[in-house]
């Protein structure tokens, strides 16, 4: 198995990465191992420039991402963690798969829209072209299992559809030069929603710091805003079903379930009946325990900034080995004398 993913070092950590994305990063290191197989993790440093940005800030920031990711438990003696800029093959594998990629699957692209909004003449190109960059994070890896949450799913297709084509136009059939990778989504925590809104997931770029919990939070502010989050006057339902149409509800049951490794039918066998007067100090207070020891480490790691950046070169020099060969065979097979 290779293990593939990453994420922008824009903003703070939150508790939708981590439920959707990181904690699975850390447990499939683990499993992986056991197994022989490798894992990368990356921070997306160059996907970060496709929205206007601060320089300076954007340097603060990978180094913070870094210091995160390895307060949650990634461990540079069993995965490589680098950023993209140090890996010039993300780029220039992006170019070569720039021939690869259709207009058209680029145009389906959800978070294209999303993120344009209205002003799509006034996005930057690299906002469009992004998914590409996406795909070639991963195929330059030969990734095989993807660990993302479920908004990633349609780029993770992408890749797939990119791949697939160059392999069909360019390689012999008993010789591709890409793997197929497969998205691993958590069923559990696969969309984590904001805390003011059960319709919009949480989200780094949602104005609202009361939106969404931060894995550097203090147990005060993650208390504060459990029990300011958006609820309805009814009582927790006993079933499951009793949670339709009640998305504020639905969201708040299924955090609890991800973060207490319970089933939703399990927490409403706990909980049913309950009000939120009950539920969300509960709910709090197993946030406040599962983030304070990440919020410690975070803490001491992010003040270390010579080892920071020693511990990115370490696994950029280690991911530019791995990248070399896929990277070699893609001009090859592009017919690019080199
Ligand atoms: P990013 O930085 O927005 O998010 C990082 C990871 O967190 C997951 N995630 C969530 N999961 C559940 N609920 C939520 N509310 C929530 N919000 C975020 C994301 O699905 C993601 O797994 N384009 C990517 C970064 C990237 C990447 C890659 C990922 C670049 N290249 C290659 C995988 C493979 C992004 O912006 O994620």
């Amino acid at each position: 198995m290779r293990i593939v993913s990453g994420i922008q070092p824009t903003g703070n950590l939150h508790l939708g990465n981590y439920l959707g994305a990181i904690r699975n990063w850390v447990r499939m290191q683990d499993d992986v191992a056991e197994t022989g197989g490798e894992c990368f993790f990356f921070l997306a440093d160059l996907h970060a420039i496709s929205m206007p940005h601060t320089p300076a800030e954007l340097t603060a920031n990978t180094r913070e991402m870094a210091a995160a990711l390895l307060a949650c438990g990634v461990d540079t003696t069993k995965s490589v963690l680098f950023n993209q800029a140090q890996v010039p093959a993300h780029s220039e594998l992006q170019w070569l798969l720039n021939g690869t990629a259709r207009m058209g699957w680029l145009n389906r692209m959800t978070q294209f829209k999303d993120k344009s909004g209205k002003n799509r003449e006034g996005a930057s190109v690299a906002l469009f072209t992004y998914p590409v960059l996406q795909a070639a994070d991963v195929l330059l890896y030969q990734a095989t299992h993807v660990p993302v949450g479920d908004d990633q799913k349609q780029h993770l297709e992408l890749a797939r559809d990119i791949a697939q084509k160059f392999n069909n136009d360019f390689c012999a059939e008993d010789a591709p030069v890409f793997t197929l990778p497969e998205p691993f989504i958590p069923p559990e925590a696969a969309r984590i929603m904001s805390l003011r809104d059960g319709t919009a997931k949480m989200s780094k770029s949602d104005p609202s710091e009361m939106s969404r919990v931060n894995l550097s939070d203090d147990a005060d502010t993650v208390m504060k805003k459990v029990k300011k989050a958006k609820t309805d006057p009814e009582p927790l339902p006993s079933e499951e079903a009793g949670l339709e149409g009640r998305a504020e509800a639905k969201n708040l049951v299924a955090i609890y379930g991800a973060l207490s490794g319970q089933s939703v039918a399990e927490v409403l066998g706990e909980y049913g009946g309950e009000g939120f007067g009950k539920f969300k100090p509960a709910l709090g207070e197993l946030l406040v325990e599962t983030l304070r020891p990440i919020s410690e480490r975070f803490n001491e790691l992010k003040q270390d900034t010579p080892e920071l950046d020693r511990q990115l070169a370490t696994g950029a020099a280690k991911a530019r080995d791995a990248a070399a060969d896929t990277l070699a065979k893609t001009y090859e097979a592009l017919g690019l004398l080199r």
